[in-house]
C-alpha cells in the first residue's frame, strides 16, 4: 500500500479503503499515455526554467526506461500503488532519486488523468475509424460484384419490391460512413490539451500550456481549468458514436442470421466463421453474428453508465469520475473486436444468387410493374390493379410467380397480355427502371459507387 499523499494523516489507510479506492488494476492501461504526458510536461518545465536541463534529462531518461522495462517485462507493475500515476512517479524516484520528486511541479493528478484519458481515447477513435474503413472496403467490393444480384427488398419483413444485393449493402455503407463522420467530429472537438489546469484552478508556475499541447499534437489548449478536469463529454460522445456503430452492426447481423437460416438460404457463412452444436451434428450456427448483436447491450450500457455517473457531480473533479474507465475500456475493446469479426465474416460469406432471385420472384414485387404494363396496353390503371390482384391470387393458389404463368394462362385472365409481358416484369426490368439518385437501378448505383470509391481513396 503506497500513496503519493499521507503528510496530514495520523493513521494508515484501512486496507479495504485502499483497495476500493485504487484504480491501478484498470488504469495501468494508460501507462504509455501517462509517460508521454509526463515527458512533455518535464520538457516544458525545463524550457520555462522551472527544471534545469540536467534534471529534465534525468527525468525523461528515467520515464523512457520505465516504459521500456514494463514493455519488456523487466519491471512489474507494482500492485501496491494506488494508480498508474503513483506507480510511474514512485518508479521514477526509485530510479533517479530526488530529482524524480520534481516532476509533479505545477501539475495535479486531476489534470494528469484528464490528459491521459484524452490521449488514450484519441488513439482509440483513430483505430475504430481505421477498422470502419476496412469494413467499408469489404462492403464496396461486395457491391461492385452484385449490381445485378436481384433480391427482395422488405418492409415489415414482408417482401415489398425487388432491389439488388449491392443496393442493400449500400444502405449499410451509408450507416458506417456516417459513423466515421461522427468519429471525426468528436475527434476535432476533443483534441485540446487539459494539462496545466492543475487540481482545478490552474497554477502559479509560469507554465507554457500551448507548448505542451504542441508536443502532444493537440490543436490547442482547454480554456477553463475547472472544466478541463471536470469534463468527460468527449468520452460520452465517443460511447454514443460506438453505440450507433453497434446498432448498425447489430441490425446487419440480424439480417445475416435470417439470410443464413434454412428458410432463407440467401447466404452461407464460411466454416471458419461458424460454430457447431455439441449435440446436433448437422448444425452450423451463426454465433459470431449473434454475439455481435448481443454485445450491443454492453456498449449501450457503458454509455448509460457514464451519463448517469456524470449527471450529479458538482464542479470540478470528483472521485466518481474514476468510474469512467472500466466501462469505457470495455466498450472500446468490444466495438473493435466486433468490427473486426464482422468484417471477416462478411468477407468470407457466400451469396446464393439463385435463392435471392427466386425469393424476389415469389414475392410479387413486380405486381406494380405488371399493372403498369397493362396501362401501357390501354387498360385504365384502376382496372389493371384489379386484374393483377386476381392474377396474384391465382398464383398464390398455384404456388408460383407471375413470371411462371404461360401466356395462355395470362390471356385467360386478361386478353391484353402479349409475349412482351415476361420482359416487362422481369426482375431486371423492374430494378433497372428505378434510376433516381439513390435507387437500385444499375446506372444510379454506378454513380454512387464511383463516389464511394473516391471517398475511400481520400478519407
Ligand atoms: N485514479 C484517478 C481517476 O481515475 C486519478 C485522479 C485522482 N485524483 C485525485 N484527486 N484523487 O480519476
Amino acid at each position: 500500500m503506497a500513496q503519493l499523499w499521507g503528510g496530514r494523516f495520523t493513521k494508515a489507510t484501512d486496507q479495504m479503503v485502499f483497495d476500493f479506492n485504487a484504480s491501478l488494476r484498470f488504469d495501468s492501461r494508460l501507462l504509455t499515455q501517462d509517460i508521454q504526458g509526463s515527458i512533455a510536461h518535464a520538457t516544458m518545465l525545463a524550457k520555462q526554467g522551472i527544471l534545469t536541463e540536467e534534471e529534465k534529462c534525468a527525468i525523461v531518461d528515467g520515464l523512457s526506461g520505465i516504459l521500456k522495462d514494463v514493455g519488456d517485462g523487466k519491471l512489474p507493475i507494482d500492485k501496491g500503488q494506488e494508480d498508474v500515476h503513483s506507480f510511474v512517479e514512485a518508479a521514477l524516484i526509485q530510479r533517479i532519486g530526488e530529482t524524480g520528486k520534481k516532476l509533479h511541479t505545477g501539475r495535479s493528478r486531476n489534470d494528469q488523468v484528464a490528459l491521459d484519458m484524452r490521449l488514450y481515447t484519441r488513439e482509440r477513435v483513430l483505430v475504430t475509424d481505421g477498422l470502419l474503413k476496412e469494413l467499408l472496403e469489404v462492403l464496396l467490393s461486395v457491391m461492385e460484384k452484385n449490381l445485378d444480384t436481384y433480391m427482395p427488398g422488405f418492409t415489415h419483413l414482408q417482401k415489398a419490391q425487388p432491389v439488388t444485393l449491392a443496393h442493400h449493402f449500400g444502405a449499410y455503407f451509408e450507416c458506417f460512413r456516417r459513423d466515421r463522420g461522427r468519429l471525426w467530429d468528436l475527434y476535432r472537438r476533443m483534441n485540446v490539451c487539459p494539462l496545466g489546469a492543475g487540481a482545478l484552478a490552474g497554477t502559479t508556475y509560469p507554465l507554457d500550456r500551448e507548448y505542451v499541447a504542441n508536443l502532444l499534437s493537440f490543436d490547442g489548449v482547454t480554456q477553463n481549468s475547472m472544466d478541463s478536469v471536470a469534463d468527460r463529454d468527449y468520452l460520452i460522445e465517443f460511447l454514443s458514436a460506438l453505440s450507433l456503430i453497434m446498432m448498425h452492426l447489430s441490425r446487419f447481423c440480424e439480417e445475416i442470421i435470417l439470410w443464413n437460416s434454412n428458410e432463407y438460404q440467401f447466404v452461407e457463412l464460411d466454416d471458419a466463421f461458424s460454430t457447431g452444436s455439441s449435440i446436433m451434428p448437422q448444425k452450423k450456427n451463426p454465433d459470431i453474428a449473434e454475439l455481435v448483436r448481443g454485445k450491443t447491450g454492453r456498449v449501450y450500457g457503458a454509455l448509460m453508465s457514464l451519463l448517469t455517473m456524470m449527471k450529479g457531480i458538482p464542479l470540478a473533479y470528483n472521485k466518481d469520475m474514476q468510474e469512467d474507465k472500466e466501462v469505457s475500456f470495455d466498450a472500446m475493446d468490444t466495438v473493435c473486436d466486433c468490427i473486426r469479426l464482422f468484417t471477416g465474416m462478411v468477407r468470407t460469406m457466400k451469396f446464393n444468387r439463385e435463392r435471392m432471385e427466386r425469393s424476389a420472384l415469389m414475392g410479387f414485387g413486380n405486381a406494380t410493374d405488371a399493372a403498369d404494363y397493362l396501362v401501357g396496353k390501354g387498360v385504365p390503371f384502376r382496372d389493371a390493379h384489379g386484374i393483377i390482384g386476381r392474377l396474384v391470387l391465382y398464383c398464390v393458389k398455384k404456388g408460383c410467380a407471375i413470371d411462371d404463368l404461360s401466356l395462355d394462362e395470362l390471356k385467360g385472365i386478361c386478353g391484353r397480355f402479349e409475349e412482351d409481358i415476361y420482359e416487362a416484369i422481369s426482375l431486371k426490368a423492374c430494378v433497372e427502371r428505378r434510376l433516381t439518385v439513390g435507387a437500385p437501378g444499375r446506372k444510379a448505383m454506378e454513380e454512387v459507387l464511383e463516389k464511394y470509391r473516391k471517398y475511400l481513396n481520400e478519407e
